[in-house]
C-alpha cells in the first residue's frame, strides 16, 4: 500500500472479529510508536498493550458510556492499547511554558497516528477513543497517580465484510489556504 492509499484505508473500525492479532504485528505497532517524533525528542509516552482477556475486557468496559451510547464496540476488540502521557523533561516544560503549548498532548496524537497507520498497513483495525473512565483504567493497569491517559485505542481485525466508508471531511478550501489565513 502506498502512503496515500494507507491514509484512505485507515478508518475508525467499530466492529471486530475475534481473530487474534499475531505477536509480530504487535511488535511492529510498538516499534511504530517508539519511532514517532516528539518535541525535544522527549517521547513522553508509555504504551500499554492490554491483551490478557479478563483485564482487556475490563479496560474496554471502562471506555463505554451507557448514557451517551459510546464505545460499546470496544469490548469486541481483542486488544486495548493505552497511551499514557509521561511527564516531559525540563526543556519541554520550559518551552511549553514560554510558548504556552501542551507539547506532550501533541506528541501523543502523533504517536497514536503512527500506531493507527501502521495497524492499517498490517491489515489491522483501530479506533482511537478519547472517551473513557480514566480513574478506573488507571487503577486496572497500575498507572501512577501523577500520570494521565492520553488515548485508548481498540485494536484487532475488522469484522468480515466491514465496509470502507467514504471519508466525511471538510472541503479542501474550508480547511486550507495558501499564504494568508
Ligand atoms: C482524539 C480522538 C478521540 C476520539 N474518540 C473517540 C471515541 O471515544 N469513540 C469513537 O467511537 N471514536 C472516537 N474517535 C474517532 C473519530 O470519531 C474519528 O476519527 C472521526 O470521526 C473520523 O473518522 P475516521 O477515523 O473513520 O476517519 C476519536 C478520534 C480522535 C482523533
Amino acid at each position: 500500500m502506498n502512503f496515500s492509499q494507507l491514509i484512505h484505508n485507515r478508518q475508525s473500525v467499530r466492529k471486530y472479529s475475534d481473530r487474534a492479532v499475531e505477536a509480530e504485528k504487535l511488535r511492529k505497532l510498538v516499534e511504530a510508536v517508539r519511532l514517532a517524533p516528539s518535541a525535544c525528542n522527549a517521547q513522553p509516552w508509555t504504551l500499554l498493550m492490554v491483551d490478557a482477556p479478563a483485564l482487556k475486557d475490563k479496560v474496554a468496559q471502562a471506555t463505554c458510556s451507557k448514557a451517551f451510547g459510546l464505545n460499546k464496540f470496544a469490548t469486541q476488540a481483542p486488544i486495548m492499547a493505552v497511551l499514557v502521557v509521561e511527564k516531559p523533561k525540563w526543556t519541554v516544560r520550559m518551552g511549553a511554558w514560554i510558548q504556552r503549548r501542551e507539547f506532550p498532548l501533541i506528541d501523543i496524537g502523533i504517536a497514536a497516528a503512527h500506531f493507527c497507520l501502521q495497524a492499517a498497513d498490517l491489515g489491522l483495525a483501530t479506533c482511537m477513543m478519547g472517551w473513557f473512565d480514566e480513574k478506573t483504567i488507571k487503577k486496572l493497569l497500575h498507572i501512577p497517580r501523577g500520570r494521565r491517559i492520553g488515548l485508548v485505542i481498540s485494536l484487532g481485525y475488522a469484522a468480515p465484510g466491514y465496509p470502507l466508508r467514504p471519508k466525511s471531511r471538510k472541503d479542501i478550501h474550508a480547511m486550507s489556504r495558501y499564504n494568508r489565513y
